[in-house]
């Protein structure tokens, strides 16, 4: 690969967070501004009902923030639903779009996940696009046809002239402390760089294809490290400044 690429280290909060919570991420601006400027883009996810606030503490730290899901609506009669608009509005600059919590518990469908994407680019959010197979999906060898489906269905074309971030997140991985071994990882991120370059070209050399799932501070280094790994959506070791700082220190 010629191309550098800038790595991403995000935090996916999930529905956690209470105002309360903003302490930690003053925690975590401080660990970052004190010393060496770290060797990647920091972005944190929380839940909407922070977003504003913590973009106060996040931004002077550099630290990007975005949200967990948006409607491919921009706005009208969708009770509960926050559009792409809403979030760019609140200070987000990215937004994670078909994670498979969503997928399972909402029933997103990759072409929902596209419009999804889609409403986010026309906001000018960058789309963390969430590709990933279950474990029956893995054990029966179809975890290469799974995420080639999804990512060929979930990535708009518009991803053409865009900035967009995949992120490969075996569902069983998830919250199970289990990852997929180094060579895993890398055969899957190798397929899904070889899709992305015979789709978009010279654009599919550049875009970020995160790992996500039990990404930890002990295989940060070994996994942030693979071949087509440019850095990770990380869930619950992103909720506590030390464990989030040492994944972005592994960059
Ligand atoms: P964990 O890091 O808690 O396994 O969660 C990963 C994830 O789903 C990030 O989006």
């Amino acid at each position: 690969m010629t191309q550098t690429i800038t790595p991403l280290i995000a935090g996916n909060w999930k529905m956690n967070g209470l105002r309360q919570s903003l302490l930690e991420v003053e925690k975590l601006a401080a660990k970052l501004t004190a010393g060496e400027p770290p060797r990647c883009t920091v972005a944190l996810c929380p839940p909407a009902t922070l977003i504003n606030a913590m973009n106060r503490i996040a931004a002077p730290a550099g630290i990007v923030l975005g949200g967990q899901d948006c409607s491919a609506e921009a706005s009208g009669a969708h009770t509960g639903d926050l559009s792409a608009p809403m979030l760019a509005d609140a200070g987000a600059q990215m937004v994670i779009v078909g994670h498979s919590e969503r997928r399972a518990d909402h029933g997103e469908t990759d072409e929902m996940v596209r419009q999804k994407a889609i409403a986010a680019l026309t906001s000018g959010l960058t789309p963390i696009i969430c590709v990933g197979e279950t474990r029956a999906q893995r054990e029966a060898g179809e975890a290469d046809a799974v995420v080639s489906r999804q990512l060929a269905a979930s990535v708009p074309d518009q991803a053409a002239e865009h900035d967009v971030v995949i992120a490969y997140e075996p569902v069983w991985a998830i919250g199970t402390g289990l990852t997929p071994t180094s060579a895993d990882i890398a055969q899957m991120h190798k397929s899904l760089r070889d899709q992305l370059i015979s789709r978009f070209g010279g654009r599919g050399e550049g875009m970020r294809l995160l790992y996500g799932g039990s990404l930890k501070p002990g295989n940060a280094k070994e996994i942030l490290a693979i071949a087509n790994v440019n850095g990770g959506l990380v869930g619950g070791a992103s909720l506590l400044a030390d464990d989030f700082t040492a994944i972005i220190w592994a960059v």
